[in-house]
């Protein structure tokens, strides 16, 4: 990492040198488009296509036919409300959302209720320290649920939760946005019950371009995107779709993303994130008077502000002196307004930040607020 002290990997995770030459190999010895050809290379890239999903599947106990490729977290989350307006009658449910929400986990309902789409959009409440509060779970048509917010970095008990909902109406369909959680533990779908999940590849490590939508009755869902690959064969007018998840991926694949997402799992599985590097760096941040911790010390993020000083200008300064990190309202403005501040600086860290990384932070926090 040359010089540069790299502490945003929520905002995307360094790539592993084996993700690199996987993809650099694919692209230059392996290449060729996946689900169409008949000679022995194309069939080796479906075969590689088949493993990959495979091993995203045994990742979050999943069976292969509910996982399927997306661009990444927010395609999917958006892509989720096309494929229940396309099976439901939305026009009668009623959708929950929290404020730990990302921008783009809620604002696809946001636009739903705007036009019309669906009946009602609530908030359900966070308890005082910003976790979700299971006893204001609604009964509700759609729950979505954020399982670690990007700014606070808390795992939600989502297992609970859908247990809570699925108590009040045992039809609901629960929406889980794993994109964070899924960096710093292990999710098994089955036992959250979910009926939707969705993560981005470029947050574990594998290439940007890449996501995964999980759905736990996809043989029963129309698609929701038409075109090559989706489709068993054309009778005049009448289509006959695919077998899940093949119906829910017209067109070509982002092939060599997937080719390296199977390995940035067998990585991400050998060594997550150190997170005693951020207790580190929080018992530090702790002792100086102008700052304000947000995060829990526990917390797989380490957000705080400071008195008397903008965000962007600390982002800066800190840039300036060899530290990454993200500063801004992290694309989660209700968060945000939940905690009356308009944003916040965020330090995050991947399995190649070290405890130099975190005394460089500190000396650099230190000399930028002396
Ligand atoms: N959602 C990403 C973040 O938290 C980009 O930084």
């Amino acid at each position: 990492m040359n010089e540069i002290v790299y502490f945003d990997a929520a905002a995307s995770f360094l790539k592993p040198e084996s993700v690199i030459q996987n993809q650099a190999d694919f692209l230059r010895n392996r290449y060729a488009n996946a689900g169409r050809g008949v000679c022995a290379r194309a069939v080796a890239v479906d075969d590689m296509v088949a493993i990959s999903r495979k091993r995203v599947a045994s990742f979050i106990n999943a069976t292969e036919s509910q996982i399927v490729w997306t661009a990444n977290a927010t395609d999917g989350l958006n892509r989720i409300v096309n494929i229940i307006a396309r099976n439901f009658i939305m026009t009668d449910f009623s959708v929950a959302v929290s404020n730990l929400e990302h921008h783009s986990a809620r604002l696809p309902w946001q636009d739903a209720i705007t036009n019309k789409k669906i009946k009602q959009l609530s908030v359900y409440d966070l308890d005082d320290d910003f976790n979700i509060k299971i006893d204001s779970i609604p009964k509700t048509d759609i729950l979505v649920i954020t399982a670690m917010s990007n700014v606070l970095g808390m795992p939600q008990d989502v297992a609970e939760i859908i247990r809570v909902a699925r108590h009040k109406n045992p039809n609901v369909i629960t929406i889980v946005d794993a994109t964070q959680y899924i960096v710093h533990k292990k999710i098994d779908v089955r036992a959250w019950d979910c009926d939707f999940l969705v993560f981005s590849g470029h947050k574990i490590g594998a290439d940007t371009g890449i996501g995964v939508l999980y759905i736990k009755d996809a043989d029963k869902y129309m698609p929701d995107k038409f075109g090559g690959g989706m489709v068993l064969r054309v009778d005049d007018n009448i289509p006959i779709w695919n077998n899940a998840p093949d119906k829910f991926e017209s067109g070509t694949l982002p092939l060599t993303q997937i080719s390296g997402l199977a390995v940035a799992i067998d990585e991400l599985e050998k060594s997550r994130p150190d997170l005693k590097l951020i207790q580190y760096m929080y018992d530090e941040l702790q002792k100086i008077k102008r700052i304000k911790i947000l995060s829990s010390r526990d917390a797989a993020v380490l957000s705080f502000v400071i008195d008397d000083m903008h965000v962007l200008d600390f982002g800066t300064l800190a840039g300036a002196n060899g530290i990454c990190l993200r500063v801004g309202n992290m694309c989660a403005s209700w968060i945000h307004h939940a905690m009356n501040i308009d944003g916040s600086i965020r330090v995050s860290v991947g399995p190649w930040n070290t405890l130099a990384d975190a005394n460089k932070f500190i000396s650099v926090v230190k000399k930028i607020i002396k």
